[in-house]
């Protein structure tokens, strides 16, 4: 499922409650699926304080952590996705921009619509490990769907 470095490779992407508030997720959809990745995986949730610790678990000793939870858990819904497809992890980050948007290049999606650190719209799994422990906890197997059977092979 999934294998990393085949064009089945998949992220864990998530628009922020920023992103949502500030009616984004299309706009982010767009920009992943017209690269030619494939979305297999999609949910809007509102979580609790423990699934946004899980999910930002190795950053427990940052300063902003505390905040980050707070700010991600009482916020309103975010919109947890999947995308596969040839080098998605990497390139999903590159088209996603660096974690300060007014250090993201134009053209990426922090970079375009976003401002702020603690608001920067869109969250993109940082390895295919990560990546792989990502779409575990946000979704259940059967929510993501096995489009493997594309029949050219550069449909990605
Ligand atoms: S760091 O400093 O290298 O660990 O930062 P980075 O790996 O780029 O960021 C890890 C995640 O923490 C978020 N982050 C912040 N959130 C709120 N406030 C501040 N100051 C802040 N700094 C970093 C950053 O957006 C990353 O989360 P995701 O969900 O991946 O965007």
């Amino acid at each position: 499922q999934g294998l990393p470095g085949t064009k089945y490779e998949r992220t864990f992407m998530m628009v922020k409650p920023d992103g949502v508030q500030r009616q984004l997720t299309g706009e982010i959809i767009k920009r992943m699926e017209t690269k030619g990745y494939v979305l297999v995986g999609l949910k809007m949730v509102t979580p609790d304080e423990k699934l946004v610790s899980q999910h930002y678990d190795d950053l427990k000793a940052r300063p902003f952590y505390k905040g980050l939870v707070k700010y991600m858990s009482s916020s309103g819904p975010v919109v947890a996705m999947v995308f596969q497809g040839k080098g998605v992890v990497d390139y999903g980050r590159v088209m996603i921009g660096v974690t300060d948007p007014l250090k993201s290049a134009p053209g990426t999606i922090r970079g375009d619509l976003s401002v702020d650190v603690g608001r920067n719209t869109i969250h993109g799994s940082d390895g295919t490990s990560p990546a792989q422990d990502e779409i575990a906890l946000w979704f259940k197997p059967e929510e993501v769907a096995d489009i493997k059977n594309c029949a050219s092979a550069w449909i990605y």
